[in-house]
């Protein structure tokens, strides 16, 4: 697939994501080297039937970190998790300081950009933090609806600093 073509695939999956009924059913934090970064928690909540959130908290204990990249790709189920259309590697230090020139990831960024302390430019320290992150907020958001099939769907998030894989974030969805 060109690199056109796998951006306009992007769009379309992030754009039915939030446009449709989404539910999380899971979220799994992974530390790969725990002298680098390691999860203080990472957890589901359901409040109620229709109240469900995320939240994540990752410390950093090699700081100021300077280079990061961070990859994602969709999976869907079918017998197991299978690779599904999207898949792409965004240098999040340039794009911070240049939202606006990845207008794909600049969507997806902006549905959680709100509930986390990640939207400013590099490098990062302290501690970085998802709080709260509803599919009420996500759904919430949609303007659009495109055809998309119904299931059961895990995004994993690989956080790759210095070139070296050292967190992976697996969440787990429905859309229905
Ligand atoms: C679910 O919980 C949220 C937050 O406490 C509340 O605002 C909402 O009204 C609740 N919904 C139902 C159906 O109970
Ligand atoms: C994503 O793309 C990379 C590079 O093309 C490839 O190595 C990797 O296996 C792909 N991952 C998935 C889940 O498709
Ligand atoms: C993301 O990075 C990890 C670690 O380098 C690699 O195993 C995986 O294939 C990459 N996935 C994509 C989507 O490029
Ligand atoms: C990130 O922060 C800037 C400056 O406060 C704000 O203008 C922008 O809308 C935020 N981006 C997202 C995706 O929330």
């Amino acid at each position: 697939m060109s690199h056109a073509g796998g951006v306009l695939f992007l769009l379309i999956v992030v754009s039915y994501e939030i446009a449709s009924k989404v539910e999380f059913t899971n979220i799994v934090c992974t530390s790969l080297d725990k002298e680098f970064s390691d999860f203080e928690y990472c957890y589901l909540k359901s409040v109620n039937r229709t109240y469900k959130y995320v939240s994540a908290k990752c410390n950093l204990y090699q700081t100021p970190v300077k280079k990061v990249k961070v990859n994602f790709s969709l999976y869907k189920r079918f017998n197991g998790y299978r690779p599904f259309m999207y898949n792409i590697t965004v240098d999040a230090c340039r794009f911070l300081k240049n939202p606006k020139s990845n207008p794909v990831t600049l969507f997806f960024f902006s549905s959680f950009a709100s509930f986390s302390n990640l939207n400013h430019s590099c490098p990062f320290s302290g501690a970085l933090f998802v709080e709260k992150l509803s599919t009420e907020f996500i759904n919430h958001q949609a303007t659009k609806v495109l055809p998309f099939p119904e299931g059961d769907y895990m995004i994993e998030f690989n956080w790759i600093a210095y070139d070296i894989n050292r967190a992976v974030v697996k969440l787990y969805l429905t859309l229905s």
